[in-house]
């Protein structure tokens, strides 16, 4: 779906991105995470068509963002940017999510009805000025538009920030359900709960470098790689790491719950037990 090539990519002089490639399979779920700075923004930009490589190819669908018009693939990429009030520019909430589907869509009543279904979907009052909600609620309604389009692919530069608990359940939820569908999603997140529970790929990006690309769980092990790029892996993963032998595969409290509760069974399932069982068991046939 999405793959980069030797990309290298500079705003002024020094370079932000340097010789990244990666390819992003259909449906896959993955999380770009890394220090402030690194490039993580710069990378979904290119990955959108909004930039350009400096050198090497990107190319999305088979299209090459160079040589492609960025409204031709925003109609296959929905990017939801770093801040909502970037994207919001309408005076209501369903003028707002009208606006960006008639950049990808003709069929008038095509696009009422999505309008309406989305609006629906998310409990929106869509009379309801986009800057008077609060910031969670300015978050869901740039989702909601960009989602309403149907994209294959989603880029979401860090969509849960800013958000309280239950918002940023809702929002995760929704993405959930569409990466479920099979929509293809890569999302800058940089908390490492949220990336242990939905993505199942990680990209480790350090001062514009690719220095890590793996499975989730097996990232969050790579103590060294995390460091270089200041990110520490999810609270009960970081005491697993500490832990003696039996923990390598536990990421959350209940894998946690679980692998104690096999450590402290009793005595009789350990080595000694089994032997004195069996000595027991011994003096008994005897
Ligand atoms: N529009 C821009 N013009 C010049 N430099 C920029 C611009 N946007 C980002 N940068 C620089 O590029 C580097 C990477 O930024 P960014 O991609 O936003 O990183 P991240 O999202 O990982 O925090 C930073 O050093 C930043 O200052
Ligand atoms: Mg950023």
């Amino acid at each position: 779906m999405i793959e980069l090539k030797n990309v290298c990519f500079t705003y002024h002089e020094e370079s932000t991105l340097k010789n990244v490639s990666f390819h992003i399979g259909k449906g896959e779920f993955v999380a770009l995470i890394g220090s402030n700075g690194a490039g993580k923004s710069t990378l979904t930009k290119l990955m959108n068509g909004l930039l350009k490589p400096s050198s090497g190819t990107v190319t999305v669908m088979g299209m090459d963002t160079k040589k492609t018009k960025s409204s031709v693939l925003a109609r296959h990429i929905g990017f939801l940017f770093q801040n909502p009030d970037r994207q919001i520019c309408k005076n209501t909430v369903a003028e707002e999510i009208r606006f960006g589907l008639e950049q990808v869509l003709q069929d008038k009543t095509l696009i009422e009805q999505r309008v309406n279904s989305i609006i629906e979907q998310f409990g929106f009052d869509p009379s309801a000025n986009p800057f008077q909600l609060s910031r969670g609620e300015r978050q869901q309604l740039a989702l909601a538009s960009v989602i309403a389009a149907e994209p294959e692919i989603l880029v979401l530069d860090e969509p849960t920030t800013g958000l309280d608990y239950g918002e940023c359940t809702k929002i995760m939820s929704f993405i959930q359900q569409l990466n479920n569908q099979g929509i293809t999603v890569i999302m800058v997140c940089h908390d490492m709960e949220i990336v242990l529970d939905f993505a199942g790929r990680i990209l480790v990006l350090s001062e514009g470098r690719l220095i890590a690309d793996g499975d989730t769980r097996d990232i969050f092990r790579q103590e060294e790689t995390l460091k270089q790029a200041s990110v520490l892996p999810p609270q009960i993963a970081q005491l697993a790491l500490r832990l003696e032998s039996g923990f390598e595969k536990v990421f959350t409290a209940e894998e946690m719950a679980v692998a104690l509760a096999e450590k402290t069974r009793p005595q009789f399932f350990s080595r000694e037990g089994r032997d004195s069982h069996e000595r027991f068991s011994g003096l008994c046939a005897g």
